[in-house]
């Protein structure tokens, strides 16, 4: 390790064998596997608690019992992802279901147990599932993982996690092709600001990007403070490739309250009968569709929609009131208790709830591995596109999804060990402040953050129009320009590096769902309100090079 003084910040090189950005699911489980074959360090942005895996409700979907078959896990999912499913990532996903939530429980992951036979797991249901197949932990199953995983983690002397640790950048260096006179980018690390406001610079042999989802994009969201697409937006200025952007999941039922900043109320509400009405009490969702309140959600939330605009509601109701007190408040003791704190009695009143930005099925692309189009830089969890949502992902999918990655990841960092741990570590360039100076403004942050959210909220949410997405694309392309200026004469601060992020991730939402002239999926587009069999293919783009930071070239 060194360190250089520069202009009052100081670089420290540190290398290690992997660098994790992120300790969500997807991430400590990779750093758990990866540790067996070398150093790991794991950057995550506040404490290591703060993930989208903490606030998962509903669980963990695999074939898990003899009433159900891989066949109609794959099919449910190829339904659900209306037409751009990877089928191969989708059988390989599923086959390696029932493995992996395995090694969790071996771990001691305690999912809740059949009470008829405790040889068994409860299996809940949600929308789109034809079968009970989510393992879960009543209704805190995503802080159960994390729980055991962080546990697993600090027992690990080859795994050091450090706090309060924002990614800037991905670090590329140039690597000479053997016997051709070519030379290829590789991700060599990345520039990170510490806790205390210093650019570090981290050298690994292998870096993972675990930064999960993009909520924080849109202003109602189910997600943490910390999915600000952090991931997505340093793996696009670096050039990788992305894919499916367009295709962003509105959970339909978050918590309407005042007070409640994001509480999603699980879909397993409405798997064990919970049943949406509106302000008169009365169902609606048979007359949208025939698998009614247990539809994909993408046909829940456009249904919603629908009915809060037309009756121009601010909110639609979730019904459990005609279900057992005792079991309610046993299933979804975590729903039962916040919505307490609100003043409101599920057992006995109905929920007010609207759909919030919930999961972004797009990402950085990636191969079955799990290797993004860049050379020693892989992707996991909620952060890459696998191919395994196609247009709308499976309800309790995308943990399985994450797990189920880490292994394959680890899999082929082990095969390729010979070759990677032989990686040398160049001269990097050092992180340069030029002329910058310390921000005395923070509003000119919160604002453009605020604007952001409004617009995307308002002009890219779950029913557009192309007029509407134009108009995004030019707010939204100001306020950008703003934010390189603000980025280049100013000393990168946490919230300076998440609101860069979010208004390139908000463009490129934007110009892919411009890009779909069609509506599939989560993608509904009024001009366009048709599937066409000639577009059923991903979209994918890039980073052109040498243009305007947030100029996109389609694939
Ligand atoms: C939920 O409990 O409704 C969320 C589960 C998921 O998004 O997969």
């Amino acid at each position: 390790m060194f360190h250089v003084k520069h202009m009052g910040a100081i670089l420290i090189n540190t290398t290690c064998d992997f660098l994790i950005v992120g300790s969500g699911i997807a991430g400590l489980s990779f750093a758990l596997r990866a540790a067996q074959l070398g150093t790991v360090t794991v950057i995550t942005k506040k404490n290591e608690i703060d993930s989208a895996t903490n606030l998962a409700q509903g669980g963990i979907a695999a074939v898990m019992s003899a009433n159900d078959s891989k066949q109609n896990h794959t099919l449910d999912t190829i339904v659900s992802g209306a037409g751009l499913c990877n089928e191969e990532v989708v059988r390989l996903v599923v086959d390696k279901g029932p493995e992996r939530v395995r090694d969790l429980i071996d771990m001691g992951v305690e999912f809740v147990k059949n009470s008829q036979d405790s040889s068994e797991l409860d299996l809940g249901r949600e929308g789109g599932h034809s079968k009970r197949r989510v393992a879960h932990a009543h209704d805190f199953t995503g802080k159960e993982i994390e729980r055991t995983l962080l546990e697993k983690v600090k027992a690990n002397g080859s795994i050091k996690v450090l706090e309060n640790h924002r990614a800037i950048d991905l670090l590329l260096i140039n690597r000479k092709i053997e016997n051709e006179n070519k030379s290829t980018k590789r991700c060599a690390g990345a520039y990170v600001l510490n806790e205390n406001g210093d650019v570090e610079v981290y050298m690994a042999k292998i870096t993972t990007l675990c930064t999960g989802g993009t909520g924080k994009v849109y202003l109602y969201t189910t997600n943490p403070d910390i999915a600000t697409g952090d991931g997505l937006a340093m793996a696009f200025r670096a050039g990788a490739i992305m894919a499916n952007l367009e295709f962003v999941q509105f959970h339909p039922t978050c918590l309407y309250h005042q007070k409640a900043k994001n509480f999603l109320i699980s879909e397993a509400v409405r798997g064990e009968g919970g049943i949406l009405v509106d302000q008169n009490g009365r169902p609606f969702m048979e007359k949208y569709d025939s698998r009614k309140d247990l539809a994909t959600r993408d046909a829940v939330a456009r249904a919603i929609d629908r009915e809060m605009k037309e009756r121009g509601a601010d909110c639609v109701f979730l019904d459990i009131t005609h279900k057992d007190k005792e079991y309610v408040k046993e299933r979804f003791p975590t729903i039962y208790k916040r919505c307490m704190d609100y003043g409101i009695d599920i057992t006995r009143e109905l929920i007010p709830v609207v759909p919030a930005a919930h999961y972004m099925c797009g990402g950085v692309e990636t191969d079955i591995w799990g290797r993004t189009s860049i050379d020693g830089l892989l992707a996991l969890g909620e952060t890459a596109c696998t191919g395994l949502h196609g247009a709308n992902r499976l309800a309790s999918n995308s943990l399985l999804e994450a797990v189920v990655f880490a292994e394959r990841a680890y899999q082929y960092c082990t095969n390729q060990w010979k070759t990677i741990s032989h990686e040398q570590f160049p001269e990097v360039e050092s992180w340069k402040v030029g002329d910058a100076q310390a921000l005395s403004e923070e509003i000119l942050i919160h604002h453009n953050w605020d604007l952001i959210r409004r617009i995307m909220w308002n002009y890219v949410g779950i029913v557009r129009n192309i007029k509407r997405l134009e108009l995004a694309r030019k707010h939204i392309n100001a306020i950008f320009q703003e934010i390189e200026q603000h980025y280049k004469d100013y000393f990168v601060t946490q919230n300076m590096i998440e609101l860069r992020n979010i208004a390139l991730v908000s463009l490129l939402i934007i110009e892919s769902a411009l890009n779909r002239k069609e509506s599939r999926g989560l993608h509904y587009l009024v001009d366009y309100p048709e599937s066409r069999e000639d577009l059923a293919k991903n979209t994918r783009c890039r980073k052109k090079t040498g243009e305007w930071p947030a100029e996109v070239e389609f694939l």
